[in-house]
């Protein structure tokens, strides 16, 4: 009887607390003014279905509910998404804070892009900048075209043999060896000493530096294999734009150093346009403002809106997904086409602050200078070297299906293949 009369009372007392805290969420929260769904408003569970349960589909209908709502979307009860690549600036720029809650899917809060607090983040990456600055990368030049030279090795030995090759593997593994040889090479001594005794104790710890090293390999690796994959599945499916750019690498001497390669406007619209394409970090990776922001939409959003201004309350989770923003088409018409030309002139030169690849402001990715290297100098060599064929492989094996954080194909593929000549 007891035992009947607290349950009873249990459930009604659990069912009260999840009628008021509904009420709360819809009608009395600071980000009720929002629109969007209300069963996103209310709870949790309506991005477990699309991520969870889909799986990775989320950022996909976050799209789909701008073009019911307007440019402005309340996507979880705490969370706010804007479809206006106008307001990128301001979601990015100054010192943000990052939202805990999606961070915690890395299992590294060690590691400088998992870290929330500005504060802390800044002096985490002040301790690894030098390490990745142009200089010492271009110091460690020698040691990526090693690496290349294996790579070439490896595509010619199998074409000697004419088996098949599968590129996405190859370029994981190529990227993830770099990191490892840098490091046992012991090469990845900056020129300009870094500031890691600055660092206290407790950011010193066996734990912590495990995790800092965790999140470098995870981030060193596969997002420029993956920009790799992207880059020669377009160029082998797109004979046009492969020999416009075999013979502006044909200008330059066969080694060419990086700097030398880094002055040919076709390859870095190439390597842009790959970029683009892959999506950098799928996720939502949200910022926090410490002040209140108001969005008003710009001339930029393409998702139809009322015009009105909504206030959005002062450390509110806000994003704009790398989704949202590469296939803007007031900046990128006919998103989803391979198109270097974009990137060329000087409205290319425009359109670069609307590439998210690497995200923008303080905590924008920390390996540009070393990804730009890789991808230079792993094109150049193979493009001019290899005569490739697509073998059993479509758009399905590169296109952005899932979001695990980076953009995931069609589940199944088993990635770019090739035979080579
Ligand atoms: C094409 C290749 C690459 C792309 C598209 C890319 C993209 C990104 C993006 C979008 C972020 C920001 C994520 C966020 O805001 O949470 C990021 C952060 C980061 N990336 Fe990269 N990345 C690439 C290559 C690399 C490489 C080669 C390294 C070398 C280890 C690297 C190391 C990092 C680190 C350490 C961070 C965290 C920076 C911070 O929070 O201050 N990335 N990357």
């Amino acid at each position: 009887m007891v035992f009947v009369r607290v349950l009873t009372t249990s459930v009604v007392v659990a069912l009260l607390w999840v009628v008021t805290r509904s009420i709360r969420r819809l009608f009395f929260h600071r980000l009720s003014h929002i629109p969007g769904p209300r069963l996103a408003a209310l709870t949790w569970w309506y991005e477990f279905h699309y991520n969870v349960v889909l799986p990775g589909k989320y950022i996909f209908k976050i799209q789909e509910l701008h073009r019911e709502y307007g440019p402005i979307l309340r996507i979880t009860p705490e969370e706010v998404h804007i479809n206006d690549v106008g307001f990128l600036d301001t979601v990015y720029a100054g010192l943000r804070d990052k939202y805990e809650y999606p961070l915690k899917a890395l299992r590294v809060p060690g590691g400088v892009g998992a870290t929330a607090d500005a504060k802390l983040h800044k002096l985490r990456r002040e301790a690894l900048v030098p390490f990745f600055s142009k200089r010492n990368v271009l110091s460690l030049q020698h040691l990526i075209a090693e690496k290349v030279d294996q790579l070439s090795e490896i595509i010619a030995k199998h074409a000697i043999e004419a088996s098949q090759i599968n590129l996405s593997d190859l370029f994981f593994a190529f990227s993830n060896d770099q990191l490892g040889m840098m490091v046992k090479a012991g090469e990845v001594r900056p020129k300009k000493k870094p500031s890691t005794e600055s660092l206290p104790p407790q950011e010193r710890t066996l734990t912590r530096l495990e995790q800092e090293g965790a999140l470098l390999a995870l981030a060193g690796t596969e997002s420029p294999a993956l920009s790799l994959g992207i880059i020669f599945y377009h160029l082998l499916a797109n004979p046009s734009i492969l020999n416009r750019l075999r013979t502006e690498i044909e200008t330059v001497p066969t080694h060419a150093s990086w700097p030398q390669l880094e002055k040919l406007p076709y390859l870095m619209a190439v390597i842009e346009e790959g970029n683009r394409l892959s999506f950098g970090v799928t996720a939502r990776i949200g910022r926090r403002a410490h002040e209140e922001l108001v969005f008003t939409p710009s001339s930029y959003a393409t998702t139809p809106g009322t015009g009105v201004s909504y206030k959005i309350p002062a450390r509110t989770p806000l994003s704009i997904s790398t989704l949202s923003a590469h296939t803007a088409q007031s900046v990128f018409p006919d998103p989803f086409t391979i198109d270097p030309e974009r990137w060329l002139g000087e409205a290319g030169r425009k359109r670069k602050r609307f590439q998210m690849a690497f995200t923008k402001g303080s905590r924008n990715c920390l390996g540009i200078e070393l990804a730009n290297a890789e991808l230079c100098l792993v094109i150049a060599a193979l493009v001019r070297s290899f005569e490739m064929t697509l073998l059993d492989t479509d758009a399905r094996d590169v296109s952005f299906e899932h979001d695990y954080q980076i953009a995931m194909p069609n589940i199944g593929s088993k990635g770019v293949r090739v035979t080579v000549i």
